[in-house]
């Protein structure tokens, strides 16, 4: 059911010295740092030839990953996204296996634009996992 990997997603404290090190220390591709209010975070994108790795630091006060972050001084692997056909397929399929999709269950338009859910930690290894809509 699951695709592609579509980004593995890092929380940081620091975002200028995170992308420094993405780009200067790894040698990697980075975009522009990238405000996105509606989803409590500021993103830089690493292009990867077969992946992208987002870096992901706080905005605002209520940010959804500051908790990760008290938790994780170091920063830290926040969530990988792997990408689906169809989205609500593949929310039902979970469901109906015991998984627990996060927030309301209805897929919400993340940071690329397209559907995507969150589910449970818990229900996947310890690892929150984004399904976003290919
Ligand atoms: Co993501």
């Amino acid at each position: 059911m699951i695709g592609r990997l579509n980004h593995v997603a890092i929380a940081v404290k620091d975002l200028a010295a995170s992308t420094a090190l993405y780009r200067d220390t790894l040698g990697a591709r980075v975009s522009q740092s990238l405000p996105q209010p509606e989803h409590g975070v500021t993103v830089v994108f690493v292009e990867l030839p077969n992946t992208k790795i987002e870096l992901l630091e706080p905005l605002g006060a209520d940010s959804p990953i500051a908790k990760f972050l008290e938790r994780n001084a170091d920063g830290g692997i926040h969530h990988i996204c792997y990408e689906v056909d169809d989205i609500l397929a593949a929310r039902d399929r979970l469901k109906a296996q015991g998984a627990r999709v996060l927030g309301s269950g209805e897929p919400r338009v993340g940071a690329h634009g397209k559907p995507v859910l969150f589910l449970h930690p818990k229900d996947f290894l310890g690892t929150l996992v984004e399904l976003e809509q290919a």
